[in-house]
This record gives C-alpha cells, structure tokens and sequence, in this order.
C-alpha cells in the first residue's frame, strides 16, 4: 500500500530531508585526495547526532555504517572504511538518510575527488541531468513509468547503462515503502502519482554494461565490467500541480 502524506507529514518530512540535505553541504570541503570514506562517515555521524536526528543506515538490516559512500566503480551500499584514502580522480557517492521526529529523508549526490577525468566527469553530469529530467517528470495525474522512461532514454541517448537491481522507493515513517521507482520504463506505464505522495528518486548510470555484483561484505554492488558508476538522489513529494524537491536546498545543492 502507497501511504499519502498529510500537510502535517510533509512538513516534518521537510525538516529530515533539509538536514540530509544539509549534511551534504557540510561534508563537500572534506572530500578531498588523502581521506578515507570512513572519516567521512565519523564527520556526517556526528553531524546528524548534534542535530538530535539518527542517521538511519546504522544498523539497517546489519549495515555497519552511518553513511554509504560508493568510490568509482562502486554503484551503491558501499561500507565507510579507512583502508583507502581518497585519490585525485576519484568519484565517490556519498548517500545520506536521516530520521528526525519519526521521518526518515534520503539524499545522495557525487563528489570529484580533486579534479575529475573528462570521461568520468561527463558520466557524472549525465547522470545528474537524468535525475532532473525524472524530477521533471513528476506531476498528479502522471506514471511511475514516466519517471523511468525519462531517465532511461537520456542516460542510453548519451551510450551508458541504467542498473535494473536498485530503485527509488517510497519513504516516511519506514526508510523503504511502496513504491518500487524505478530507473526504466515506459511512458504512461505504472501506477498513477497522487498529490502527497513522497518518494525518492536515485538513478544509477554505468560507463559499461548495466550488471553487477555484491562483494563478500554482502552491501557492496559494484559493477560486473568494473566501469564507473553514478548516482543522485533527490527525496521528492508531488504536490497540486508538480513536485516539491524535499532535499533541495534552493541556491545552495548543485540542482
Ligand atoms: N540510502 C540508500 C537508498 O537510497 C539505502 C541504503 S541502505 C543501507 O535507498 F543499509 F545500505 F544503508
Ligand atoms: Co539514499
Ligand atoms: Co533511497
């Protein structure tokens, strides 16, 4: 069952998904060549923890961590460690879920590491365009489908991969609700999108071929061919006559 959120919901979803979102901010001057993802996890950590929120990954069906962050061709659920510091070139995800007074936010967005390839750089971008373009999509009245089909054929336009085995979700009181949104489809299919409905957005584009796999941590996909992976998350909930992007801070998130 797909819960519609009341006003009164959606406006402390707005607060969770204002600190996610917030926590990106913070994080970005730290995210530099020499340091590991499992200080980033410590810094946004404390971070959620001095704002009164949880960061909701933390024992979420046994992830170790606070945060997920996915380097290269990690596509996602990457595990924080400190074996490897971060290098000039690098791309890394950082994916952020909060839970503040009962709701959970989720936002993700990619880092360069110094600066970036040409190659990677572009598959980044792309990427972010096929989240706006997704967001676009979004309307009363519209298709689950009509999301993924916009994502799909700017991200194949452009010669890379969408990932099938993960998708957007619904969010609210659980990190993880109906419905299943998904990256692909087609326009006009799935079910209809109702005012009050909250849900995240979170396209996962591969160089290479779309496959995975998961790697003896049992969290960690990364893709089959070892190309570079992408992905943005936004937490989105449709209004009266479009959607409002929760975890977009105006004039300071990148889009
Ligand atoms: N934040 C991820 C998402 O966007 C889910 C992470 S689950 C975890 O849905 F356990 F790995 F944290
Ligand atoms: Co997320
Ligand atoms: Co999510």
């Amino acid at each position: 069952m797909i819960h519609i959120k009341t006003d009164e919901e959606i406006d402390i979803m707005r607060r969770t998904c204002r600190l996610a979102a917030e926590v990106l901010l913070m994080i970005e001057p730290y995210v530099k060549p020499g340091v590991t993802t499992g200080k980033l996890n410590d810094i946004c950590h404390d971070f959620i923890v001095s704002r009164g929120a949880i960061p909701s990954p933390l024992n979420y069906k046994g992830f170790p961590k606070s945060i997920c962050s996915s380097v290269n061709e990690v596509i996602c659920h990457g595990i924080p460690c400190d074996d490897r510091k971060l290098r000039n070139g690098d791309v890394v995800n950082l994916d952020i879920t909060t839970y503040l007074d009962g709701y959970h936010g989720d936002t993700s967005r990619m880092f360069y590491v110094g600066s970036p390839r040409a190659r990677a750089a572009k598959l980044v971008e792309t990427c972010r365009e096929a989240l706006q373009l997704g967001i676009a999509a979004v309307r009363p009245g519209g298709r689950l489908g009509d999301i993924g089909a916009a994502i799909q054929k700017f991200a194949e336009g452009r010669g890379y991969s969408v990932v099938r085995e993960f998708c957007g979700h619904g969010i609210g009181k659980n990190f993880h609700e109906e419905p299943q949104v998904l990256h692909y489809g087609r326009p006009g299919n799935g079910i209809e999108l109702k005012k009050g409905m909250v849900f995240t957005i979170e396209p996962m584009i591969n160089q290479g071929q779309p496959h995975l796999r998961i790697l003896p941590d049992k969290w960690t996909a990364v893709t089959e061919d070892g190309s570079l992976s992408a992905q943005w998350e936004h937490t989105i909930c449709v209004t009266g006559d479009g959607c409002e992007v929760l975890t977009r801070l105006d004039g300071k998130t990148p889009f």
